[in-house]
């Protein structure tokens, strides 16, 4: 049997949600991730730093006995967001990174920015204080077609904002284009992104072949498959400007399988190391896993790597069907299906 042991992984874009909903998502991330960067698209928007404390102290609240897993807070960016919020975070010690949504570009972004342009003093007080801007990087221009909103965005905003912050730390997430892998390839050292399990492993023919499967639909939706061999070039390149998130997005099922509407998210943190060590043995490239998995996001954060180690092995198990999930029930991507790599208990 084939093993692989990595230094623990972290896991650099995740959606923990509240309350009933936490006991399930924190025992999935905290089965081997070491750390989580906790996104704070909760309703209404962790958007200061009182509200990330409390938060915090319910995710820490549901993490199980004997788990060393360590949530990073983000704080949202609202069109009222002020320079000394930034301080103030800077200064706390909790605040990791601040988060980026252009209004209406996915769920729970209503609270997000209308004028990004108006965010300028914004992004000056993080620059000085080297606190890292996250964004969702999508337009939400009724006349740009969704498969063109990340490839417009970064024309039209992500360029402009880099070219005049060039000391911002800025991590596009969750990328989806070859036209993302190239921003970022070309962009100066401050420039990084985050990849998704789901990204790399579909392309929106699984979404839309055979029938509209709402499992796949997440935001940025998933795209050509050429898009996809990209992302998969990048993640398995051994460059430290791309690392692990997994936007791993819980919905209720009733929410995803709606017919006014399938929520966007797509729920991989009960397998995602393990999806991931498939993409990159696929291409065999599964010596380039440490470095994406638990080397650059660290590094690029400006943290420690972790201390300790995890072993998976290639071992085939039935994904779950489903999860308890409140008082509802989640439908995990590879619901039923093989997946061929384990973590070691
Ligand atoms: C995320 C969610 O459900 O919170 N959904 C998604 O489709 N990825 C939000 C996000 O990261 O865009
Ligand atoms: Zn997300």
């Amino acid at each position: 049997m084939r093993n692989i042991t990595l230094t623990r992984p972290d896991d650099w874009h995740v959606h923990l949600r509240d309350d009933e909903y936490l006991r399930r998502t924190i025992t999935d991330s905290a089965r081997y991730f070491g750390r989580a960067i906790v996104m704070p698209n909760l309703v209404p928007a962790i958007d200061n730093v009182q509200a990330a404390t409390e938060y915090h102290q319910r995710i820490v609240a549901n993490i199980p006995d004997g788990s060393a897993f360590k949530p990073l807070m983000t704080l949202y960016i609202t069109q009222n967001t002020r320079p000394e919020t930034i301080i103030e975070a800077s200064e706390s010690g909790l605040i990791h990174a601040f988060k980026l949504y252009p209004a209406g570009a996915t769920t729970n972004s209503e609270a997000g920015i209308e004028a990004i342009e108006s965010l300028y003093p914004i992004f000056e007080t993080m620059q000085k204080a080297n606190m890292p801007l996250c964004v969702h990087g999508e337009v939400t221009t009724e006349t740009v077609d969704i498969y063109d909103r990340e490839a417009v965005f970064i024309e039209s905003y992500l360029k402009p904002v880099c070219a005049a912050f060039p000391a911002l730390k800025v991590i596009l997430e969750h990328i989806t284009t070859s036209e993302a892998v190239d921003f970022v390839l070309k962009a100066n050292d401050q420039v990084a992104a985050t990849i998704t399990a789901h990204h790399l492993l579909f392309n929106r023919n699984h979404m839309l072949v055979g029938g509209l499967k709402p499992l796949y639909y997440c935001l940025p939706v998933l795209k050509r498959n050429i898009h996809q061999n990209a992302l998969i070039k990048a993640a398995t390149s051994g460059n430290s400007k791309f690392f692990l998130g997994t936007d791993s997005a819980p919905h209720p099922k009733s929410a995803k399988e709606n017919a006014c509407g399938c929520a966007a998210g797509s729920y991989t943190a009960h397998a995602a190391i393990e999806l991931y060590a498939e993409v990159f043995d696929k291409v065999n490239a599964l010596d380039k896993l440490e470095g994406f998995s638990s080397f650059f996001g660290a590094d690029f954060y400006g943290l420690p790597r972790n201390p300790d180690r995890i072993t998976l092995s290639q071992e085939s198990w039935s994904g779950p069907d489903r999860l308890q999930f409140g008082n509802d029930w989640l439908i995990p991507i590879r619901n039923g299906e093989t997946i061929t790599w384990k973590v070691k208990p």
